[in-house]
């Protein structure tokens, strides 16, 4: 009983919350890079507000981020002391095409990720690698428009197939797009999508999600080509929508809202457009331009697994002007009477992971593999610069728990689970340190100032623990 033996323990990154190094060694500029911190990040990571060059009034945190670009070694040996079998990561498109377009690839940012993933085999730890996690070579965002043009399938397809051939061997778990979903509420981090004047924002965003579940296809078919060891995944932002109440308006409100995102995850597994989707595109005129071969790749192309990120589940009500919102991923929700809050107001339920995981595995009967899941708090070393982050481990503890029940008692197919984040790293949301997620402390504050110096936490050595029994032993 309990889970079963294989079963991948880790933690998840992302390329431009933790690499810095944004000039280095020929990588171009991409969208990651001119997301701000502070008080202009929402409307800029929205495609409300134009961030196409650096300025002086902000601070740009992915420049240089927790510099894993030099501590990658580091790092990796803190994870393997903790006993990781998987460690999911991304690459930085603009790293290996610094322009997106060009026919050759930079040497350079193949051989950065090449080192990279030898360093986690030396450790016998499995590379995850996320295709695209929300980067977008400026290039292609200036000159193409982004994601709403289709032109990027085919750029994308390029990347794939010099990643594919160049790590063949070395990785075998690869996920096309982070959180697919987000482009509908973060479309420029999400797609490279700025929006101008007067443009019909969700036509461009159904389409720019239309371009991107064809490369997502495209992507799945290239892989299995190249080697049929790979095993693709898609992944999105999930968390069961709870209706407010049992009034059928609520009920009816929180489907819709689960549709919002499974539109993505049904088109990935069953290759094919939901009727529901369909006719509601359809109905309000949104429908993107699909090709009839577009159709043939999605169907002949489902994936392997379904990925996704797990930080809360949501409520949905009919009637939004008598409830308070929360706080939670980009998504707006009611808040939920029932649920705790961490200090971003994000609702804790560890119990809406069982549900998340058996209403996943109701839906599509693939395996699944839970990619992020953590909690973002404030940590204050004590005297001897030690933190005591009982409340991290207490958030964790009992997300396993749900997640142990799902699989021992509900008996849903679970790959692996790696938290977010392993290590403290820029948060995407709102551009701070501050809210860290990590078992390992990194000595950098919001304005960019520290030593960059990482710290074992306590909940370092209870992970470790957690791995070593294989989750039996939860502390
Ligand atoms: C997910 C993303 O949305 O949530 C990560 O895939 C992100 O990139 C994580 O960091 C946590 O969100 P935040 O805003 O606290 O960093």
């Amino acid at each position: 009983m309990g889970f079963p033996k294989g079963f991948l323990w880790g933690g998840a990154t992302a390329a431009n919350q933790c690499e810095g190094g944004f000039d280095i060694d020929g990588r171009g500029l991409a969208n990651v890079d001119l997301c701000p911190a502070g008080k202009d990040r929402n409307a800029v990571i929205t495609g409300e507000m134009k961030m196409f060059e650096f300025d002086d009034e902000h601070f740009y945190p992915a420049k240089r981020g927790i510099d894993f670009y030099h501590h990658y070694k580091e790092d990796i040996k803190l994870f393997a002391e903790m006993g990781f079998k998987v460690y999911r990561m991304s690459i930085a498109w603009s790293r290996i095409f610094p322009k997106g377009d060009e026919e050759t690839p930079n040497e350079k940012g193949l051989e950065f990720y090449e080192n990279i993933f030898k360093e986690c085999r030396k450790y016998n730890i499995e590379p995850l690698v996320t295709i695209t996690h929300f980067d977008c070579p400026m290039h292609l965002i200036k000159n193409y428009g982004g994601w709403r043009n289709r032109k990027l399938i085919d750029f994308y397809k390029n990347l794939c197939k010099v990643i594919f051939t160049r790590y063949k061997g070395l990785v075998k778990y690869w996920i096309t797009f982070n959180e697919i979903n987000m482009i509908l509420h973060a479309p420029f981090m999400g797609a490279g999508i700025c929006f101008e004047e007067g443009e019909n924002k969700e036509k461009i965003k159904y389409q720019a999600a239309h371009n991107e579940l064809v490369a997502s296809a495209e992507a799945t078919k290239i892989a299995h080509e190249i080697d049929p060891e790979n095993k693709v995944g898609c992944m999105f932002a999930a968390g069961s929508t709870y209706p407010y109440s049992c009034n059928p308006e609520d009920v009816w409100k929180a489907l819709q809202t689960d549709r919002e995102s499974y539109f993505f995850i049904d088109i990935q597994v069953f290759g094919k457009y939901p009727n529901y989707s369909l006719k509601e595109l359809e109905r309000k005129n949104l429908l993107p331009d699909i090709t009839p071969e577009d159709l043939k790749v999605l169907k002949k192309n489902t994936v392997d697994f379904v990925a996704f990120s797990y930080y809360n589940s949501r409520c949905a009500v009919a009637d939004s002007e008598k409830i308070k919102t929360a706080e939670g991923n980009l998504f707006v929700s009611a808040k939920n009477p029932y649920l705790a809050y961490s200090e971003w107001g994000w609702p804790i339920d560890p119990l809406g992971l069982r549900i998340t995981l058996n209403e996943i595995y109701d839906r599509y009967r693939i395996p699944m593999f839970i990619v992020e899941n953590g909690l973002g708090a404030v940590d204050t070393p004590d005297e001897n610069g030690f933190i005591k982050d009982d409340y991290r481990i207490d958030y964790l503890r009992e997300h396993i728990k749900a997640m142990k029940d799902a699989v021992e008692l509900d008996g849903v197919e679970l790959m692996g689970y790696t938290t977010w984040a392993p290590i403290d790293l820029v948060s995407a949301g709102s551009g701070q340190m501050k809210k860290r997620y990590g078992f390992i402390y990194v000595d950098l504050d919001d304005e960019g100032k520290g030593t960059f110096e990482r710290r074992k936490k306590k909940s370092f050595e209870w992970y470790r623990e957690v791995i070593a029994s294989n989750g039996e032993n939860l502390g």
